[in-house]
Parts: structure tokens; sequence; C-alpha cells
């Protein structure tokens, strides 16, 4: 495997800087498709900071999360019996103690075993709000919060939603209290769309899109690689600017081939799944009601991409579209309204099968 360093990202990088300069006060979103490098930017970033900027980063993905003991375990850091003398130095003042690599939360056994104990996430906010606060009070930047992959918990239910309680917490660390610096990243786009039109976060967060590569980028990065022109416009051609997808190029000896073979597989899932909507009409939820997808609708929004790279998100069927993003074929922008194809292999594929639909 090739070591792949970081590229570009300038402005993304630029955006976060002035937010972490300024004191926190909105919460924000860091949104965009699949693959399209949201958690290397925030890894490369934190590598960044000054050592006196701590960072806590959560990362939700790979971790089973299907109820509240399981939640609380991933945010937390628990600290292990042999560090139990550091940690009975922990409150005074907390920043001398923490040890130096860590992901969630840092906590004492004990405390984690109450809190586990009592199934109150309430506990466990105040629990955080105290650790960054002590944070604040020592004098140093305020510290930064990261929730990646924030996809994971999306339906996780907790006496209500949870994720409508993680969000109340954040209002309080940003807004209310100013304590932290907030970020939340997720590639579903839906969720961005319910965040959008939560009354709770009106004026309390902003959004921080993290797209594809734009051409002269993708060439500057795969020219750092040795790819010819002609293997640039393959690459163009196949993936477009997604990061992930040129990562596998990069990696693979015949580039030609390769990009083909992606292509061909997206193909074959796309049909696929259109076969199975002649047996089946998948339901989607939207807001309390349940609704049945017809592919029929499902066709007619795709046919919109024959011609187009990207579509209005107005007047769609909404089950249809639901259905589309869900299954990461589309990408929802809410912040400009638009629907696109979640990479350029989606375009394709979509052109090459609906043609014959
Ligand atoms: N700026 C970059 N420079 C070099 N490689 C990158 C860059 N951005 C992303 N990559 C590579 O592309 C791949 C996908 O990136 P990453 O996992 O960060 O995407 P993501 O947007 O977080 O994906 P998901 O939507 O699944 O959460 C990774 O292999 C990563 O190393
Ligand atoms: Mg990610």
């Amino acid at each position: 495997m090739r070591n792949i360093e970081f590229h570009n990202r300038e402005n993304e990088i630029k955006e976060i800087r002035a937010i972490l300069d300024s004191r926190p006060t909105l919460i924000t979103f860091i949104y965009g498709p699949i693959n399209s490098g949201k958690t290397e930017l925030i890894n490369n970033l934190m590598k960044s900071l000054p050592e006196t900027q701590k960072v806590f980063y959560i990362n939700l993905r790979g971790r089973f999360i299907s109820n509240y003991d399981e939640f609380i375990k991933v945010l937390f850091d628990v600290e292990h019996e042999e560090r139990y003398g550091r940690i009975r130095e922990f409150l005074k003042p907390i920043v001398n103690v923490l040890p130096d690599s860590y992901s969630g939360i840092p906590i004492p056994k004990d405390m984690f075993l109450k809190l586990f104990k009592e199934k109150d996430v309430e506990d466990a906010f105040v629990y955080i709000e105290t650790v960054l606060r002590a944070f604040c009070e020592s004098g140093r930047a305020p510290p930064v919060l990261v929730i990646d992959e924030l996809q994971v918990i999306g339906d996780l239910k907790v006496d209500g939603l949870l994720i409508y309680k993680l969000f109340n917490f954040f209002i309080r660390l940003t807004k209310e209290l100013h304590l932290a610096h907030v970020f939340a990243a997720t590639s579903d786009s839906l969720a961005i769309v319910d965040v959008y039109s939560e009354a709770m976060l009106d004026g309390r967060c902003r959004y921080l899109l993290v797209d594809d590569f734009d051409y002269e980028t993708t060439a500057a990065f795969l020219g750092k690689y040795g790819f010819t022109d002609d293997e640039k416009s393959v690459a163009w051609e196949y993936c477009g600017g997604k990061p992930g997808c040129l990562v596998e190029l990069i990696c693979s000896d015949e580039k030609d081939r390769a990009a083909k073979k992606m292509l061909t597989t997206k193909v074959s899932q796309l049909k696929d799944l259109l076969d199975y909507l002649n047996y089946t009409k998948p339901r989607i939820t939207i807001g309390e009601d349940t609704y049945m997808v017809e592919k029929e609708d499902v066709v007619s929004i795709l046919k919109r991409f024959i011609d187009a790279e990207c579509i209005d998100d107005e007047g769609l069927n909404r089950p249809a579209k639901h259905f589309l993003i869900k299954d990461n074929i589309l990408f929802l922008d809410p912040d400009i309204g638009i629907i696109k194809p979640q990479s350029r292999l989606n375009l394709l594929a979509v052109r090459k099968v609906i043609a014959n639909v």
C-alpha cells in the first residue's frame, strides 16, 4: 500500500482555523458526499493544532451502538486501573493529568461505572461539561470536541431521540457557555436536512461542505504520484475528484483497468437495485408517516441525470428521493438545495443503466 500524503484543503482549513480563532458560539456541521475526505481533513487538522489546544475526537463509525450503554462506552475513554494513581489528581487541575493519547473524554473508572449504571445521559453530559470547563478555566484555548460519523446514532432512541439531546448539549457548550468548539461530521445528507429544518438549531449552527476535489486539485494530487496526462484524464472521467476513489487508482498498477472495474461494479449494483424494485416497494419513513417507494418514481428521478450533473431539489417525489439518498446513490446539499449523484461513478452508472430502463 502506498503512503498517501494529505493533499490541499486549503480553503476548508482556513475556514476551520478562523472558527478556532474565535469564541465558540455555533456548532459546525461538516458534511459532504461519501468518501469526500471529511474524516481525513479533521484528522489532519487535529495533528496541526498546538499542544495546548486539546481535541476530543470521537468517531462513532465501526462502533456498534444500539442503546445508551453502548453510546456512553464510545463517548468515554475509560481510564485503566494502572493509571488510577494519576486519576486521583484528575480534577486538580485536570489538564495536567491527562494521558498523552486518548480519543474519548477521559474519565476515572469509578465515575464511569456510576454513570453507566444510572443510565442517565444528562449525567454524562454534566461530566463532560465539567471536564471542558476545567480546561477553559486553566486559561488555555477552548478545547475542541469532534463527533465524527454522526449518522451512526441517527435513529437511536434514549427516552426520545438521542441526537436531539446531543444537539441541545452542543448548543449549551457553544452558544450558551462558550466552553468548547463543537464539530459534528456526517455523510448522511438527510440528517443534515433534518438539522437544517430543525427549529432548535436555527441560528445556532453553521455548515461546512467538504466536497470532492475540483479538476485542478485532482490533477495536482495525481501528479504527485506520477500520473501521465492520459491517466489523469481517465481518473477524472471515472472518479471525478473523489479522494477515496482517486486513492484506489493511485494504489493500482493498471489505472485504466481499475477505473473501468469500479464502474462495472457500480453499474451492476444499480441494476440489482432496480431489479429489486420490481419485486418490492421499500418503505421510507418521513416525519411520522411511512410511504412506499415506487420504482417508476425512482427511475424518473434518475432520468433527470441523463443530461444534468446536478438537479434542483424541488418537485421530486419525496419517498423516491429519500430512498435514493439513503441508498447512497444521490447526495443532497441542503445549503444550496441541489441534488447530485454521490460520485462521478454513480453518475456514469445511472446514465448507463437508466438509458435502457
Ligand atoms: N485531502 C486528502 N488527501 C489525501 N487523501 C485523502 C484526502 N481526503 C481523503 N483522502 C483519502 O480518501 C479516503 C476517504 O477519505 P475519508 O474517509 O476522510 O472520507 P469521508 O468523507 O470521511 O468518508 P465517509 O463519508 O465515509 O465518512 C481515505 O482513504 C483518505 O485517506
Ligand atoms: Mg468519515
